[in-house]
């Protein structure tokens, strides 16, 4: 079953899912045959898994008798994939147990251990499921540290709560929210950005072909929206650096604001996706392939965005993949070359010029610290405060210093938000 395939690439191999799912439905690739309906069933399926998988474990090994041994992965892996189907997804016991039982091989000598685990969880499903709070379950101690000591014992439980939720499509419209909402069977949240539920390929929707629109999640469109608003002028008379700036979700805002952008990137293969995208939208903008740390632009810039390269710890709702791939180094890693970014992106800006710094992170050594390590090595630098007109929507966002970070339980009740980290700051001198 691919959705084996999949949970097995993430959790033994630390492959990202979105790479393994591009990889299986391209020519020639191992599950090209899957229809839209079966494809869409097993992504559903291993994220969920992915999702939940410290509670579905932990029901899991409360029917075992004795410990399940670490080699036998595959049966672990369709045991996961059967409680997901049991406990998350009302599938009909019948069905997930024969699915189940299918895919370790009738043959297994593992087969009747898999079927009576899957009935037992079936059978007491509301009992296994009562626990004080399964967030923490769901998230990695590492990260569950580093967030109680970021947001507090409450908070982090309610960003854990918002992960195990699948999250609604946000879209960016490059004109008329109104008519666009109303076509598209969506609403216009707070934030301006859309909001629809209800899934399918968003390739089907009306305006994707068109380029009327693209997908954003709310959060997401923040960083650029702010730097939009900072610019004194006509945001076509302003030089503007879009300095990481690949797949091009902000570049295709700025440039829909009639910005003429240089949209700067070091990875090739993103920047093909760029252009793609903005091809498709009809948007342009001065592509250029480079590491921002060694180059040089011939004049500085009015405005830069940074949105640095990060864990993407606030991306977990749309990709629950990322607690099973990242690990505390990466989060080191990553912050250097933050710090670096930064020092070069200020550099390239120009006395009384804006820099929006952002990360999709939850990870505060790839947010606020950031910014103060930059501010205190640095004085031809100051921040200039975000204000709460700034974020209609998610004016809880806003932190005492003016910086902005939206959690994943911002929004809440309208289906929540990525967790970002956004930062302005102005050059003095
Ligand atoms: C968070 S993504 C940017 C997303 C993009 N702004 C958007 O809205 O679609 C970070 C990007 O930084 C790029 N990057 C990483 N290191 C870089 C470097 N040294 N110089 C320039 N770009 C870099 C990555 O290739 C990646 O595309």
């Amino acid at each position: 079953m691919a959705a084996s395939a999949f949970l097995s690439a993430v959790l033994d191999r630390r492959e990202r899912l979105d790479d393994v799912l591009a990889e299986a439905y391209a020519e020639g690739g191992r599950y090209v045959r899957l229809d839209r309906r079966d494809r869409a069933f097993a992504r559903l399926l291993a994220s969920t898994a992915l999702r939940r998988l410290g509670q579905i474990d932990r029901a899991v090994d409360a029917l075992l008798d004795r410990p399940l041994p670490a080699r036998l992965t595959r049966v672990r892996h369709a045991l996961r994939l059967g409680a997901a189907q049991l406990l998350f997804l009302e599938t009909p016991p019948h069905a997930a147990v024969d699915r189940t039982v299918r895919l370790v091989g009738r043959d297994s000598p593992f087969k009747g251990l898999v079927n009576a685990v899957l009935r037992r969880l079936a059978r007491d499903r509301d009992a296994l499921l009562h626990a004080p709070d399964p967030a923490p379950l769901n998230t990695p101690a590492w990260l569950w540290t580093s967030w109680h000591a970021a947001f507090g014992e409450a908070r982090s439980r309610e960003i854990a709560r918002a992960h195990a939720m699948e999250p609604p499509l946000d879209l960016s419209v490059k004109s008329d929210a109104g008519d666009w909402a109303r076509r598209l069977g969506a609403e216009v949240l707070p934030t301006g950005s859309l909001r629809r539920r209800g899934g399918g390929p968003i390739e089907d929707l009306p305006g994707y072909s068109d380029g009327d629109w693209w997908p954003q999640d709310a959060a997401a469109a923040v960083p650029a929206r702010i730097l939009l608003s900072s610019l004194r002028g006509n945001p076509a008379d302003a030089r503007i650096l879009d300095s990481c700036a690949a797949p091009g979700g902000k570049t295709a805002q700025l440039a829909a604001a009639g910005a003429v952008v240089d949209a700067l990137d070091v990875s090739a293969a993103r920047l093909r996706t760029l252009r793609a995208n903005l091809r498709r939208l009809d948007l342009k903008a001065n592509v250029v392939e480079s590491d921002l740390r060694v180059w040089t632009p011939g004049r500085p810039y009015e405005a830069i965005l940074v949105d640095a390269p990060c864990t993407a710890t606030g991306t977990i709702r749309r990709h629950p993949d990322v607690p099973h791939l990242k690990r505390p180094a990466d989060v080191a890693r990553l912050a250097e070359l933050q710090g670096q970014l930064l020092a070069a992106a200020a550099d390239m800006l120009a006395p009384g010029g804006v820099l929006v710094y952002s990360a999709c992170s939850l990870q505060p050594e790839e947010g606020a610290e950031q910014v103060e390590r930059l501010l205190s090595s640095r004085r031809d630098l100051e921040r200039w405060p975000i204000e709460r007109t700034d974020v209609a929507g998610l004016e809880r966002s806003v932190l005492p210093a003016g910086d902005v970070q939206t959690l994943p339980c911002h929004l809440a009740e309208a289906g929540g938000v990525d967790g970002f980290f956004v930062a302005r700051l102005k050059r003095t001198a």
